[in-house]
């Protein structure tokens, strides 16, 4: 029986030194597989008397079970082993700072056009958009721009095919509109539009915002408080001015250029008018019963005079430097 005690102090210490599951699994066949140095003692045993054998008997199983004890610890020890050292190695240090993303910012003309929308619909202005690839019936026909017009000659314009261009203004979205709703109607439309033409205050991909305002009584004095008021609002300045110069748009009638107060003489900022009653009529909206007025500014002039941005290209430019200051 000292050959157990042996046996048992040697498996022990083979099972420590094991440092891989695969390798224990083998090693454990030398002690309880069916070759085993434990089981031929089991197996031994019906050589004894019967007196001797359950003592002995209880002394084998005795080890065995030590043995088998040892072995599940071993198997225990070395798997929270490989756990360890799976955690070490996929370990996330939450204590490293950040790597400092920018949380980013908003375009500045992206802003503009935001501001814009929020002061008009302040005045009651819903908002609606139409494509930037646009028929040539609504960028022209329908506005009272007949073919070979030579109004048309006063837009640089993009063909994308013989019947579409890149909308060389907002104005189409008017015709859109009012195709589909009956007045009153109280709209403003902000967008892109694309006109042939580049320098230091025309890129060829610029923004409008177009406004439309039709009703029954409807006049040239609420055009112009609609837009002064809005201007005002925008500058966020009282004693701004704004002042009408009479122009030709076929789709309006009058028309007028709009300029505001700036510094000491006036800027610029866009078109607007009445609604000329062939764009009604495209619409089927009876001009005798209503009029209305539209106006298209731009977003660009806008957003220069309120930043101070002396050059439209610096928008398009995507330098974070000029970019990083509105945010
Ligand atoms: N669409 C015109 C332009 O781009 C501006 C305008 C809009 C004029 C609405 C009158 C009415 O020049």
């Amino acid at each position: 029986m000292e050959q157990l005690q042996q046996i048992l102090d040697q498996a022990l210490q083979q099972f420590a030194a094991i440092g891989d599951e695969t390798e224990l699994e083998q090693v454990k066949a030398k002690y309880l597989g069916k070759e085993g140095s434990l089981t031929a003692l089991l197996k031994g045993l019906g050589k004894l008397s019967a007196e001797e054998r359950p003592a002995a008997g209880a002394r084998i199983n005795q080890v065995k079970q030590s043995i088998e004890a040892a072995l599940q610890q071993r198997r225990d020890a070395l798997q929270q082993n490989k756990l360890a050292q799976k955690l070490a190695a996929e370990a996330l240090d939450v204590t490293l700072p950040g790597r400092g993303l920018g949380t980013g910012g908003l375009h500045p003309v992206t802003r503009t056009l935001e501001r814009i929308e929020q002061l008009f619909h302040s005045l009651g202005f819903a908002t609606a958009f139409g494509p930037e690839i646009e028929s040539d019936f609504y960028n022209f026909t329908a506005l009272n721009i007949p073919e070979n017009h030579p109004a048309r000659a006063m837009h640089d314009t993009f063909y994308i095919d013989p019947q579409h261009v890149l909308r060389t203004h907002t104005s189409p979205v008017q015709v859109r509109y009012m195709e589909a709703h009956q007045p009153p109607l109280k709209i403003i439309s902000p967008g892109r539009v694309y006109r042939f033409d580049s320098d230091a205050t025309h890129s060829p991909m610029f923004h409008q915002v177009e406004g439309l305002w039709v009703d029954e009584e409807i006049s040239f004095a609420n055009l112009k408080g609609v837009v002064q008021d809005f201007l005002q609002r925008f500058f966020e300045r009282d004693d701004l001015r704004v002042r009408f110069r009479p122009s030709f748009f076929p789709f309006t009638e009058p028309s007028a250029e709009m300029d505001m107060s700036w510094k000491d003489g006036w800027l610029e900022i866009g078109g607007c008018g009445m609604v000329h009653p062939n764009v009604l009529k495209h619409v089927n909206i009876d001009s005798e019963k209503y009029l209305g007025f539209a106006f298209g500014l731009g977003v660009e002039r806008l957003a220069m005079l309120r930043y101070g941005v002396n050059d439209l290209r610096l928008f398009y430019e995507s330098d974070l430097r000029f970019l990083k200051q509105f945010n």
